[in-house]
């Protein structure tokens, strides 16, 4: 009989995470579905996930502070102890936010509020997780197209992305010999909550048709469909990599 594997996915209350937890159960995962605010959502998500036969646990954190993730990482380990569940095979880190602020603008609150959301959350909780996780298991980390393109109106943003990628390729080193794999995904514009307000207007829809060589945004489901690839077998000897997934975005 196959062994049930077990994935932790981040903001997979809405969006790309929703897409990625939905995709991850139907190729036979067990969930632990982080959101933050979310929580209807989220059990729409774990609803969905049990309707495919898999199990799902939802579990909140508000990854903001640092007061936040700690308790996050209290929690999941508590979850991981009372379900009696030796190892994660896969942790996606999906949760983030952006900003519109620019240069000039960004206060240092905001600042601390992306770094800790984008980069603090997935450093600290892989640093947690990794003696819980499968010597075969995977790392994802949502990045963004926008670590190649420059966008000085979402720079701040922009930079936490870079660390992530900085990140990915330093600790594949790390992580070889434990056998875990950890790459990144960097999606173009994808249609979620985060794009709605200016994706869905005339002169958005002409923007992402400009910008891809595709003429078109992604859709949730084709960044899940990538996760799903580096989460599986066929992606054994791939690590360290930052995956471009933005439609050919400004080639
Ligand atoms: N959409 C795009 O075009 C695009 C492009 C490139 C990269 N990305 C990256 O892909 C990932 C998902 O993006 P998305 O568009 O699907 O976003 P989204 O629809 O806005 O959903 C964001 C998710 O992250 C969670 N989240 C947001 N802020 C959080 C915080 N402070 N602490 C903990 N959780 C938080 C949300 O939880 P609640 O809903 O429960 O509050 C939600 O589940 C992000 O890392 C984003 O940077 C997106």
């Amino acid at each position: 009989m196959k062994k049930t594997k077990y994935a932790l996915v981040t903001g997979a209350s809405r969006g790309i995470g929703k897409a990625i937890a939905i995709q991850l159960a139907n190729d036979g995962f067990n969930l632990f579905l982080h959101y933050n605010q979310n929580i209807e959502k989220a059990n729409v998500v774990k609803k969905k996930v049990e309707s495919i036969g898999r199990q799902a646990e939802v579990i909140q954190g508000d990854f903001n502070s640092n007061e936040g993730i700690e308790k996050f990482i209290i929690e999941i380990k508590n979850l991981l102890i009372q379900s009696e569940i030796i190892s994660l095979h896969t942790v996606v880190h999906n949760a983030g936010h952006a900003t519109s602020n620019g240069f000039g603008e960004v206060g240092y609150n905001e600042f601390d509020q992306l770094f800790n959301a984008n980069v603090k959350a997935p450093y600290f909780i892989t640093q947690s997780l990794i003696n819980h996780m499968e010597s075969n298991g995977r790392i994802i980390n949502l990045s963004s197209g926008v670590t190649r393109i420059a966008f000085p109106h979402m720079m701040v943003y922009s930079m936490t992305k870079g660390a992530i990628n900085t990140m990915t390729f330093t600790l594949a080193k790390e992580l070889g010999e434990k056998g875990i794999t950890i790459n990144s995904v960097m999606p173009g514009i994808i249609d979620t909550d985060s794009t709605a307000n200016w994706l869905h207007t005339d002169e958005g829809q002409e923007n992402a048709k400009n910008m891809s060589a595709l003429k078109r945004e992604g859709q949730p489901e084709e960044i899940a469909n990538v996760v799903s690839f580096l989460a599986s077998e066929k992606a054994s000897f791939i690590t360290g990599h930052n995956m471009d997934v933005t439609g050919g975005s400004h080639l």
